[in-house]
């Protein structure tokens, strides 16, 4: 099948994204997943280069549950940081685990168009930008 065609150049890979990814992996070692047994680190990368790491904790009462994508985003901001260009996402899984869709929306808002690494422990992944992953957001933009 044909590709649809892009418009304007391919933007480039970022590079040491091994490195975040070490960094996601360690972070999900902490996870607190004693109900879905599924756990999750993540890493975030700002534009300076500091990473902050995120792990999923979750909670008897359920909902209250928080992945570790959105722990890697608030730890970052409740420390003043902003603009991001990339995070990485680790699971133990043959499925690679893609942000849900409310973390999407947190990833959006405060890093935009960042890339994303997903992989799993035997170092399988693919990388995708926000944009590819929440086509047509809503954001302040639309207000
Ligand atoms: N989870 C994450 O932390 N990030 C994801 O991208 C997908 C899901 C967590 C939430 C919950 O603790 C567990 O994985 C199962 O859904």
């Amino acid at each position: 099948m044909k590709r649809a065609a892009r418009r304007g150049p391919r933007p480039r890979r970022p590079s040491g994204l091994a490195e975040i990814v070490r960094l996601a992996r360690a972070a999900r070692e902490s996870a607190h997943a004693p109900f879905s047994r599924y756990k999750v680190g993540a890493a975030l990368r700002a534009k300076g280069g500091e990473v902050v790491t995120g792990c999923n904790i979750e909670n008897a009462s359920y909902g209250l549950t928080l992945c570790a994508e959105r722990v890697a985003v608030f730890k970052a901001v409740s420390e003043g940081m902003r603009g991001f260009d990339a995070i990485a996402v680790v699971v133990d899984s043959p499925k690679l685990a893609a942000p849900c869709g409310p973390c999407r929306q947190i990833l959006w808002e405060f890093c935009g168009d960042i890339w994303v690494r997903m992989e799993n422990l035997k170092g399988r992944g693919v990388t995708r930008r926000m944009s590819e992953l929440l086509p047509m957001a809503f954001d302040q933009g639309n207000l």
